[in-house]
């Protein structure tokens, strides 16, 4: 992932001077965030759990609220960051749209999300909750997992926040799609060679799987992570795609 979140840094960093008053909102914040501003930056933090508000320490501005429906203020932020969020939402299509609507003309959106049609996506989705939380608290060793404000997240894993759709979602609305990648997550690679056997298994049938679904399904990709532009102007040409999307069309799940 650290390959990932530099990329985005560097299309952030290309954007804004660390001088610059860039006003950013981290939709879902958590307790943490992976990207750095100057020391000029605004951030807003918006998050339905007041608990994992009151643990962030980046934010200036703290608002409790659930992303899919709260009013946010129109063309306000200059980067929307949404990070390992969208899964555990019943509508993302509506945070998406609420997002871009919160987003001035020219400003980034930041998606990191994972891939339902993986094998760690296709677990999640179809395994209840409790058994998350059960396996964060004997292996992960949280006890606190799944009380209020600590993870697991109840996840949802809607087809609105595949590849496919965010993708969609970005022609819909006439977003340049400045960076689209598909990668493999640690925890899977960790797994695969922890258990050899099952890692040697899958990563000879992975391959198969893309194939016969005529590249629209890969077990490898586990997580993706996007950055969409907004067009300056309702007659502005549509931003260049710096990561090409055709060259990359495979990765779209
Ligand atoms: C897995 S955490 C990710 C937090 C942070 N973005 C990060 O990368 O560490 C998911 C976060 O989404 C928040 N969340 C879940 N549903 C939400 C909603 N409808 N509106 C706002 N926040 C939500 C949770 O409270 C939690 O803080």
């Amino acid at each position: 992932m650290d390959r990932q979140i530099s990329a985005v840094q560097a299309i952030v960093d290309r954007m804004f001077a660390p001088g610059d008053r860039v006003r950013i909102l981290e939709a879902g914040c958590g307790s943490r965030s992976f990207l750095r501003f100057g020391p000029a930056a605004y951030i807003a933090g918006i998050d339905i759990s007041k608990e994992q508000l009151q643990k962030n320490t980046l934010l200036q501005e703290k608002i409790e609220g659930d992303i899919q429906t709260f009013p946010l203020p129109p063309a306000s932020f200059d980067i929307v960051i949404c990070w390992d969020v969208l899964e555990h939402l019943p509508r993302p299509e509506q945070a998406l749209n609420n997002f871009l609507h919160a987003l001035r003309p020219g400003g980034l959106i930041v998606l990191g999300a994972p891939v339902l049609t993986s094998l760690k996506g296709l677990v999640t989705k179809y395994t209840p909750h409790w058994l998350h939380v059960l396996l964060y608290r004997k292996l992960i060793g949280n006890p606190l997992a799944g009380t209020p404000g600590y993870g697991p997240f109840k996840t949802f894993l809607k087809t609105s926040m595949s590849p496919r759709s965010i993708y969609r979602f970005a022609d819909d609305n006439r977003l340049g799609i400045e960076f689209f990648e598909a990668y493999e997550g640690l925890m899977q690679q960790t797994a695969l060679r922890k258990y050899r056997l099952a890692g040697i298994a899958f990563r000879a049938v992975a391959p198969l799987v893309k194939l016969l679904s005529f590249g629209s399904i890969d077990p490898r990709k586990t997580d993706y992570v996007a950055v969409l532009r907004k067009p300056r102007a309702e007659h502005d040409p549509e931003p260049r795609v710096e990561y090409a999307l055709s060259a990359q069309s495979s990765e779209r799940c």
